[in-house]
């Protein structure tokens, strides 16, 4: 069956192993089954849910579409584009808005994460968050969403408001429920410092990732200073519950090697860390070196991003434009 994907990247830079091994690799095997129609959004509306500098952003903007492409996601094939430029993505989010209920929102807990102790500083944007997200995804009638694990209970809401919609509006099928793509195995990679946090942007530590712009020598010193444990590797799978550093090491091999982590696991049974991480890089290089150097050499040709990305608006737009018409006539406006 045919799949119309979608999914959405925060301009927030350092694009980092987590988004490659959790969306991105996973996006560009979905578009390379040639029935499915992807788009794949630079969600900047996102972004300034917390402070930007708009310099910043601009590059960001750009620097995200070159991961994109330097991944593999063809624009011939696929439409890349900026949220921001289509704006029925705004005008979608708010009337979503006005179907959610504030209790569906307060159970959001990557907003209890972001927000931190003080939520009342935290901005309006930052709280309604999902129902931009759910705009983006509805408005193209998307099947399926390919995400990290993080942005399941994001998507658990937009079909609720999906059908909460279809609903009010005595419109059945008319807003498409979506299903999230989240891999079975490697869906959350944590800190190369500390294997029960997740691989993030926002960690002060660059220690703590492998970004997608590292050069080899970032990433074999990352790699020989990752947190281990003072054992060897386990002989079974199993015994990694308790050795969440190893479990992720060995998890980062795995979804790099598309093997299962059974056969990692049986690969280094017995042996110590350093002849593992030697490995590790190796793998780390060869896959993410290539990367790291085609993004640097499309930031050197915005002309060719900023096509791109103006390409892919008509394109969105085209879609967009017809739904958010539909959505308002519906509404009564
Ligand atoms: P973001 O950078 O927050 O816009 O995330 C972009 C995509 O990467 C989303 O699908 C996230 O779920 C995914 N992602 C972010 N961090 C991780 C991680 N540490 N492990 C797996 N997936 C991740
Ligand atoms: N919220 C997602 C994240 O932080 C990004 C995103 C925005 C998204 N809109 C989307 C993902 C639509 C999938 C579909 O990772």
């Amino acid at each position: 069956m045919s799949k119309k994907i979608f999914s959405g990247v925060q301009p927030t830079g350092n694009l980092h192993l987590g988004n490659y091994l959790g969306a991105i690799k996973n996006f560009v095997e979905l578009q390379n089954e040639k029935e499915n129609k992807c788009i794949f959004c630079v969600v900047d509306l996102h972004a300034i849910t917390v402070k930007q500098e708009p310099k910043e952003l601009k590059k960001n903007i750009r620097e995200t579409a070159a991961t994109f492409i330097a991944c593999g996601i063809d624009p011939a094939q696929s439409i890349i584009f900026n949220q921001s430029m289509v704006s029925a993505h705004s005008e979608a989010a708010w009337i979503l808005s006005c179907v959610s209920k504030i209790g569906w929102l307060n159970r959001m807990t990557q907003f209890k994460e972001k927000a931190g102790k003080d939520k009342e500083k935290a901005s309006i944007g930052l709280y309604s968050y999902p129902v931009l997200m759910a705009a983006d995804i509805l408005l193209y009638d998307a099947t399926h969403v390919p995400v990290g694990d993080d942005q399941k209970q994001h998507l658990e809401l937009c079909r609720d408001i999906a059908q909460k919609f279809n609903n009010d509006f005595n419109a059945p099928d008319f807003l498409k429920v979506p299903e999230p793509l989240i891999q079975k195995q490697f869906s959350r990679i944590m800190s190369l410092k500390d294997g029960i946090k997740k691989m993030s942007k926002s960690d002060p530590s660059d220690l703590s990732r492998v970004n997608l712009t590292d050069d080899k020598d970032e990433i074999l010193n990352k790699i020989k200073k990752a947190k281990t444990d003072p054992l060897p590797l386990p002989e079974e799978a199993k015994e990694l519950a308790k050795r969440p550093e190893a479990e992720n090491l060995l998890g980062i091999y795995s979804s790099l090697k598309n093997q299962n982590l059974e056969i990692s696991v049986s690969e280094f049974s017995g042996k110590n860390f350093s002849e593992f991480k030697e490995k590790l890089s190796e793998t780390l290089i060869e896959k993410i070196e290539p990367i790291s150097k085609e993004i640097k050499r499309l930031l050197n040709d915005e002309k060719y991003l900023d096509t791109i990305l103006l390409e892919g608006f008509h394109e969105a737009d085209k879609m967009a434009s017809k739904k958010i018409k539909e959505i308002k006539e519906l509404v009564g406006f």
